[in-house]
């Protein structure tokens, strides 16, 4: 996830300043809530788990305990006793182990957009010891895995690969062992999760009604990996998918999402203004950018606070402005640039096209020419995320009945951006956020903080709750 603005490399440093750390305080964290790690599954037990009348117990001791019926254990329609038994696999010391150190390894090896060579050559040896098929490349270094019956309704679960040019000062004995890059957005436990719901999913294959698809994706902090993964076919067939972002404002494992608009659209640009230089004593003799690039700033304002609905949030910030050192003499040209935010797509790209306009035309009022670039090359324009109701709703019953309702937050929108919003526009979407927030551990910075770390009792709980997001979506969706 993009907390600040996603920018190519060889752009000005003054755009990087616009952090996105706005709405932390809002997102209030309830204590009486926390999460009860350890199969906190009581209020899924029906009464054959009662404890049998003490009285009773007490007379017909000597007769062996009979287990509890098993009902429906075969999973053939949804049941909370799928729920436990999804849990109750995740929870194996084994698999836990395992999981953490897939986690561990690709943090020590951090790697940045579309060179995750390392990184998915450790998923594909994975995928290959689980006897999962896959397809690759996919954008790169992107994986598109399959498991399921082969055949509709296919559901994808989503995981991005990369990492930070960050250096890492949390000392631990899994540091990153690259100089200058880091795991600060949690990418590397994202691919643990849903590896980890891979694994689950092929042990439960034959309660699949359908096809899972687990897509691995490259570059989803800068680049748009995304949408490359989508041109090379990421998406064949898919009819709904489902990721996760870990967040440092949830107690460890609370599960938060909101249905609609998640993350803002986001997207940056340069304009230039041309005049024509001159003496500034002799103005006439020139055609002067300063001024045509001035009004065009005041003018840009008038977008959001005239022409957008006041409760649509949306956002035209001019961050640098520059033309011309010399006293004596009017500069040629000026060159602005800025950000834009907006959360719904029509609002977006709506920005972006007055943006230009405005421009373009406030510079034509003082002689100028404008020319306006949003990048749209160098993949720096991300669409607001916007999560589908019925997938949302999806996501809120899973999540409630696998960890308890008590763990389950609606959230609040965020000014941040995510590239998953790409596969949102294609297919009916969710996303959502897994708490990693533990202060014993000290889990509690932002994500692209040098200091940001996880708390790795997430791992389990998140490839739990994927594995049930998509098993019970094919029961429930199948047909
Ligand atoms: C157990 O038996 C005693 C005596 O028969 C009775 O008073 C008591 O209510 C019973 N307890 C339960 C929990 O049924
Ligand atoms: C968003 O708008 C763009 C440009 O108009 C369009 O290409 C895209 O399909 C739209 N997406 C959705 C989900 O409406
Ligand atoms: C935080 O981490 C500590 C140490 O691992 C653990 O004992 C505690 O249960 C965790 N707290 C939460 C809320 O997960
Ligand atoms: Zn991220
Ligand atoms: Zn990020």
């Amino acid at each position: 996830m993009n907390f600040i603005s996603p920018i190519s490399p060889n752009l000005s440093q003054s755009l990087l300043t616009t952090t996105l750390h706005i709405l932390t305080s809002l997102l209030l964290v309830s204590s009486s809530t926390t999460f009860k790690s350890d199969h906190d599954l009581s209020y899924i037990e029906s009464s054959a788990f009662s404890k049998p009348d003490k009285n009773l117990s007490a007379t017909i001791s000597c007769v062996p305990i009979i287990p509890p019926p098993k009902i429906n254990s075969d999973c053939e329609t949804w049941s909370p006793e799928c729920s436990k038994q999804v849990m109750e696999m995740a929870k194996k010391p084994e698999f836990v182990e395992w999981i953490t150190k897939i986690r561990r390894q690709i943090h020590e090896n951090p790697e940045l957009a579309f060179e995750e060579h390392q990184t998915s050559q450790l998923v594909r040896d994975e995928l290959v010891k689980l006897g999962i098929g896959f397809r690759f490349p996919l954008a790169i270094t992107g994986i598109r895995a399959t498991i399921g019956t082969g055949a509709p309704p296919y559901v994808a679960l989503r995981a991005d690969m990369d990492a930070l040019p960050i250096q890492e000062a949390v000392e631990w004995e899994y540091k990153s062992k690259v100089a200058g890059k880091m795991h600060a957005c949690g990418h590397d436990a994202h691919v643990a999760m849903v590896l980890g719901a891979a694994k689950i999913l092929k042990s439960r294959e034959k309660h699949l009604k359908g096809t899972v698809v687990v897509i691995f994706q490259p570059a989803e902090e800068a680049g748009n990996g995304a949408k490359k993964m989508i041109e090379d076919g990421a998406l064949q067939d898919v009819e709904a998918i489902f990721a996760v972002h870990v967040s440092h404002q949830h107690l460890t494992g609370v599960i938060g999402s909101r249905p609609g608009p998640l993350l803002a659209g986001c997207g940056i640009f340069r304009a230039v203004i041309t005049g024509k230089q001159g003496p500034a004593g002799n103005p006439h003799h020139s055609v002067d950018p300063i001024l045509a690039a001035s009004a065009a700033v005041i003018s840009l304002q008038g977008i959001v606070s005239r022409e957008s609905n006041p409760l649509d949030s949306q956002v035209v910030s001019v961050a640098s402005f520059m033309g011309g050192d010399d006293l004596g003499m009017i500069a040629d040209s000026v060159v602005l640039k800025g950000t834009l935010r907006a959360f719904s797509n029509t609002s977006f790209y709506q920005l972006m096209e007055r943006i230009e306009q405005v421009i373009v035309n406030q510079a034509n009022v003082f002689r100028c020419s404008a020319t306006v670039d949003f990048f749209k090359k160098q993949s720096t324009i991300y669409p607001p995320t916007v999560n589908d109701n019925e997938m949302y709703e999806h996501v809120r019953k899973v999540a409630s009945d696998l960890l308890g309702p008590a763990n389950f937050r609606v959230v609040p929108p965020m000014m941040g951006a995510e590239d998953f919003s790409f596969y949102s526009e294609v297919v009916p979407a969710a996303f959502y956020y897994i708490g990693i927030m533990n202060e014993t551990l000290g889990s509690t910075h932002t994500g692209h903080s040098p200091h940001f770390m996880i708390d790795e009792d997430v791992l389990p709980i998140g490839a739990a709750t994927h594995a049930a997001i998509i098993e019970r979506y094919l029961n429930e969706y199948h047909s």
